[in-house]
Order: C-alpha cells, then structure tokens, then sequence
C-alpha cells in the first residue's frame, strides 16, 4: 500500500517510541513503511492530514485517548480460536492447576492478551472437563478494546472454531 503521509525516520521513530511506551510493541526500523500505512489510515480517518500533527493530537491532546484506542486496535494482532495451542493448556490445567486445587489451594488463571476470549473460554470448558471450573478464579484482559468488546458480547462464528488440531470430547457440545 502506497501512504499518502510518507513517514520519516525521526517521525517514525517518536511514533515507535509512543507505542512502545503504551503498549509494548516495538517496531524496528525495517518495519517503517509498515507502521507508516497504518499510521496514515488511522491519522487520515481521524482528520489530520500530518504525522506529526496527529502524533502531537495522540500525545497531548486531552481527547487523544480515544483515538489512542482506535490506534492499538489498528495495530494488533488478534488472532484466537477456540482450542488454540491446546497441548499447553491441557498440560497447564494438568500438571499445574489441578494439583494445586487437590493440595487445598484456589489458584487464579489470568489469560493477559486474551483477544475475543476463545483462550479464556477454552481454559474454562478444560477447566469444566474435569470438575475444577468453581474450584479456579479465571481473569482475562486484553490492550485491544475492540477485542474485549467481542470478549464481552460472548458471540463466536466459525472463524472461532478453525483449530486443526482434534477437538476436545467437549467441543461438540
Ligand atoms: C495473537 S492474539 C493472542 C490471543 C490469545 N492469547 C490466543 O493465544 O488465542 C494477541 C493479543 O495480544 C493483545 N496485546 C498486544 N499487546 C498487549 C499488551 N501490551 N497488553 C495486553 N494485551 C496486548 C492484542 O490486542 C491481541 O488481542
């Protein structure tokens, strides 16, 4: 994609430091055109036709937070399915949770970039298999309010269910 906002290297580099700062993605200087697209279709929708009036507008102004927002939802990675790198859950719900319940203890489960909430779903319905879903405080949190927004509605289509792996006994239900 051709930017109409051409990125420089020291806008690029206050822009990778923002994000960085706010989110903890870092960008390389490889990735300058990359971030720049994305930059300029975030900074053209939001009304701005500089880089750097739109870095000043998400840095200081008072009303930059929303467009913050729209920004790390521009620039995540949110892929999830239910039953994603299932081997590790079954083997963390295994081999590290449910002793510790069996030993007297509520552990707490956070899944922190929890995207849509497949991963959370997934650990509960691992969790629910064996008994153990009353027994574990389960938190999710995502940077991505599109995401949590999905997360919260609980609504999933097939794209939620692409797992190559074989499901569960428990996915059919
Ligand atoms: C590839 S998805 C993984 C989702 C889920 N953990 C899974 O494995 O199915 C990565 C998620 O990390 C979130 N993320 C990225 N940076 C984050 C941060 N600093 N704090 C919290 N979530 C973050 C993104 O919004 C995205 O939803």
């Amino acid at each position: 994609m051709t930017s109409r906002l051409p990125i420089s290297p020291q806008i690029f580099a206050i822009f990778s430091a923002l994000i960085a700062e706010k989110i903890g993605i870092h960008y390389d200087a490889g990735d300058r055109e990359l971030l720049g697209d994305k930059l300029a279709v975030r900074a053209l929708d939001a009304g701005f036709d500089s880089l750097l009036d739109y870095y000043y507008f998400l840095r200081y102004d008072p009303a930059g937070a929303a467009e913050m927002d729209a920004l790390i939802d521009a620039l995540v990675v949110g892929e999830t399915y239910f039953f994603r790198e299932l081997a590790q859950l079954e083997v963390a719900v295994s081999e590290l949770i449910a002793p510790r319940v069996a030993a007297g203890g509520r552990p707490r489960i956070w899944s922190a970039a929890c995207s849509s909430g497949e991963e959370p779903f997934t650990i509960a319905m691992l969790l629910a298999e064996r008994g153990l879903r009353d027994k574990v405080d389960l938190v999710a949190s995502d940077i991505s309010p599109r995401a949590l927004s999905r997360a919260r509605a609980g609504v999933f289509g097939p794209r939620s269910l692409r797992s190559n792996a074989p499901p569960p006994p428990f996915a059919g239900r």
